[in-house]
């Protein structure tokens, strides 16, 4: 059996740190049920210290989640480590997360005041001190303490080694090396993490961890090399959210490393299938919308489209797949159909639709579905069964609209009246309704004496601007039959008249020479 990586889920501590964002304990509570959901082994809760809010979510998820380790954040300062302690102290499993900084940067920058040392020598042994008493401290209300060497991606090496040593020696179990301005490059990093293996003598009694930011896109890169060189626990956010450009995207380092399996020879005991369940959910509760092409998680992450592409993964899915969709929580790979998806993915499509064509009639359903997808970013089955009746199984038209009149205001009933050719003659009927489109569709129905439900009326502009094209798409019901009706124009509401009466046309055409669930007997 390979060696385990486990994986350190800080969506509710560094990724709510992203700009914009705050969960209450609530929300942090429902995210945390579906991260033991996907079985992270450890959720950092939130940094008690900062706010009530914060401490009261550890304090609940601490009460509440079991599974996972829950762990809180906190400075090297005593109060933030008690405050640890006490917002933790119903866990079942406790982990205290403590540190400092370790780059000559944050040494100079964040502990200038001479409080701390006059030189930079003497500030480097107060901070080790710090991290020494820090730890001790932590291990008083916990026995599982990770010590953070914060910005230790620009950090002196041989100063990072010395505070490493010290920190596992005062009883840090984890040792966490995050790249905290994502600086690291991927081979710098994964040589730091093998340094420290190397030079830290007492390294074995501990965990390394990789926590890693993605300011030069990096961060699942670092993390991976980290891992590849020993570290055997990641840290990251779904979704990869985060402080500025965010953290490492846990979906994308956890299924690196299943997928690749062969490279990294490890494992994480992450239930990948609740993946796209907790990215969504993530995405809703702060606010960011997940990029279409965002790795694993991405709308269009098992999309195929390009001919080429679709013809390959018709025949064997594995030619332009490495993962399956169901492995990360989405129900199945999709073909979107657009003008280069090619006649093998239209063919396919509508097999599945339930239309088996002779090569003639493809190659006219094709010639139309080009000038379809021409026009629009995406065919849908709706645009396919419409360019079917029309070049395969062509609706006689026994309705057909001469003239529509429509009227509406903020003090008015909405009216409509329609003239209709019915059966070479012209019939013409008024009716008022609950707003426009709902009086013209009575019009209509008195009109043609028609009983038609509709179930489901849907409209979209298909082109842009005030003058936009609006595509009405209806859904009529008539006994057991469904039909889908559609129509098209700059005026909505004869957009939905063309839809509706091109919904009644396939119904007459249904009917044809039936009894209708309306006709009264005799
Ligand atoms: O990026 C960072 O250094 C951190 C530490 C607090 C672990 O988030
Ligand atoms: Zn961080």
């Amino acid at each position: 059996m390979s060696e385990k990586v486990a994986v350190f889920d800080t969506t509710l501590r560094d990724g709510e740190q992203a700009a914009g964002t705050r969960l209450g304990s609530r929300e942090k509570l429902t995210l945390a049920r579906q991260l033991a959901r996907l079985k992270v082994d450890i959720i950092e809760a939130g940094y008690p210290a900062s706010s009530p809010e914060d401490f009261a979510a550890v304090q609940l998820l601490s009460r509440e989640i079991e599974g996972p380790v829950i762990c809180a954040l906190s400075r090297a300062v005593p109060g933030d480590i008690e405050a640890c302690g006490k917002a933790l102290a119903n866990a079942r499993r406790p982990r205290i997360h403590t540190g400092i900084g370790v780059s000559d940067v944050h040494v100079a920058g964040k502990f200038r005041d001479p409080k701390y040392g006059k030189t930079m020598g003497e500030k480097k042994v107060k901070l080790i001190q710090m991290a020494v008493a820090a730890v001790k401290l932590a291990r008083q209300y916990a026995e599982d303490v990770e010590f953070y060497a914060e910005d230790a991606g620009r950090a002196d090496p041989a100063y990072l080694f010395e505070m490493l040593e010290a920190a596992i020696e005062a009883g840090a179990t984890v040792v966490n090396i995050p790249d905290t301005t994502g600086y690291a490059v991927p081979e710098q990093f994964g040589a730091l993490i093998r340094a420290i293996r190397e030079k830290v003598p007492n390294i074995q009694r501990a965990t390394i961890s990789v926590h890693c930011h993605d300011d030069l896109g990096l961060a699942v890169a670092n993390a991976l090399a980290g891992v590849a060189n020993g570290a055997r626990q990641v840290e990251g956010t779904i979704n990869g959210v985060g402080e500025r450009a965010g953290n490492a995207a846990l979906e994308e380092v956890v299924m690196a490393i299943r997928t690749r399996g062969d490279y990294f020879g490890v494992h994480t005991g992450v239930e990948t299938r609740e993946f796209c369940r907790t990215s969504r959910l993530v995405s809703d509760m702060l606010g960011m919308v997940v990029p279409p092409n965002k790795a694993v998680v991405g709308g269009n992450a098992f999309s195929h489209s390009s001919g080429i592409h679709v013809d390959g993964f018709l025949k064997d899915r594995e030619t332009y797949e490495i993962m399956r969709p169901e492995d990360v929580g989405v129900l199945e790979s999709r073909v979107v159909l657009t003008a280069r998806t090619g006649r093998h993915g239209l063919r396919d499509r509508l097999e599945k639709l339930g239309y088996a064509l002779s090569q003639e009639e493809l190659d006219r359903t094709y010639h139309r579905f080009l000038i379809v997808a021409d026009k629009k970013q995406e065919v849908f089955d709706e645009d396919l069964i419409a360019i079917l009746h029309d070049e395969i199984h062509p609706v006689p038209e026994t309705y057909h609209l001469d003239y529509l009149h429509s009227y509406s205001g903020t003090s008015a009933i909405p009216t409509a009246t329609v003239r209709l050719g019915v059966g070479g003659e012209m019939k013409e009927g008024a009716a008022v309704g609950d707003g426009q489109v709902d009086a013209m569709c009575k019009a209509i129905s008195v009109v043609t004496q028609t009983s038609a439900k509709l179930a489901r009326y849907e409209i979209r502009a298909v082109t842009s601007g005030t003058e936009a094209m609006g595509e009405v798409t209806v859904q009529l019901e008539e006994g057991d039959r469904k039909v889908m009706g559609r129509g098209a124009s700059t005026d909505v509401i004869e957009a939905s008249a063309k839809a509706y009466i091109d919904g009644l046309n396939k119904l007459a055409a249904q009917f044809r020479g039936q009894e209708r669930p309306g006709d009264t007997p005799g």
